[in-house]
């Protein structure tokens, strides 16, 4: 099946349309949410046995702050549940588990711990790394390695003219405090919208891009195949090009 060849190294997913599910199926955004965790369960398993060696997830922006207090509470409650649930099965198929973003900041108490211990138990785990986008967005992670920057200037560690593509990929959460995670082959987005909601905005710079109008909880190890599969079949240029005028 994925023999001869090129499997992304990484695939990025914004995983949207819990809330449409929900009102679809006239349940709660909540259990949308919940609905939407199950979906990623899979999907996970699904990365894993087709060896995709980097699976990033989109679980919560920071511009979802202000959305309400219950369903900010239930987002995060579902994340203490998942962790709790699966955290052995992920362990003992040697998933490694990341956070992008600054999950300690207003984060509540108890969906910091359980990521601190999913991170302690996986991290010398070394197959399928698999990174939460939490309380993450892509232009503060932009500004936060960009005033890094400017600090080793103030201090004459770097000068200015040291400073370039690398210099700067470095510095964001996918640089050297997660182990210098490669740039997306693919992000793939649900739900039908057409737009990376500031998501990897630099790391997305030669990604190739997959939308479907599925919605996250009812997404499907099978259609995740079905675009990745899609996806070994593009022509990646990198900005170059090929054969002869
Ligand atoms: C987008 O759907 C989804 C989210 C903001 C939350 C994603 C959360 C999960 C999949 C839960 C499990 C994962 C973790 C790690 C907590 P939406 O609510 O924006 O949907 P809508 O656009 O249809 O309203």
């Amino acid at each position: 099946m994925t023999e001869n060849v090129k499997m992304p190294t990484h695939v990025a997913i914004i995983m949207d349309g819990n809330g449409r599910w929900a009102k679809r199926e006239k349940v709660n955004r909540l259990a949308g949410h919940n609905q939407g965790m199950f979906a990623m369960k899979e999907i996970i398993k699904k990365a894993d046995v087709m060896g995709i060696k980097y699976l990033t997830v989109y679980a919560f922006s920071t511009e979802n702050w202000k959305r309400s207090q219950e369903e900010v509470g239930g987002i995060f409650n579902i994340l203490v549940k998942f962790v709790a649930s699966e955290l052995k099965e992920l362990s003992d198929n040697n998933v490694k588990v990341h956070i992008l973003g600054d999950y300690t900041q207003r984060v509540p108490e108890a969906a910091i711990n359980s990521i601190d211990k999913a991170k302690k138990v996986t991290e010398n785990n070394t197959g399928l790394m698999f990174n939460i986008a939490l309380n993450y967005g892509s232009r503060t992670e932009i500004v936060r390695a960009v005033k890094d920057l400017a600090e080793d200037v103030k201090n004459g560690i770097l000068t200015p003219e040291d400073i370039d593509d690398e210099k700067i990929s470095e510095r964001l959460y996918t640089g050297q405090e997660n182990g210098n995670i490669p740039d997306p082959d693919l992000i793939i987005r649900t739900s039908g919208e057409l737009r990376l909601s500031n998501f990897l905005l630099w790391q997305s710079a030669y990604s190739e891009l997959a939308f479907t109008d599925s919605l996250w909880p009812e997404f499907t190890p099978e259609e995740f195949e079905k675009i990745v599969m899609e996806f070994t079949n593009r022509n990646r240029r990198f900005g170059g090009r090929e054969g002869k005028i």
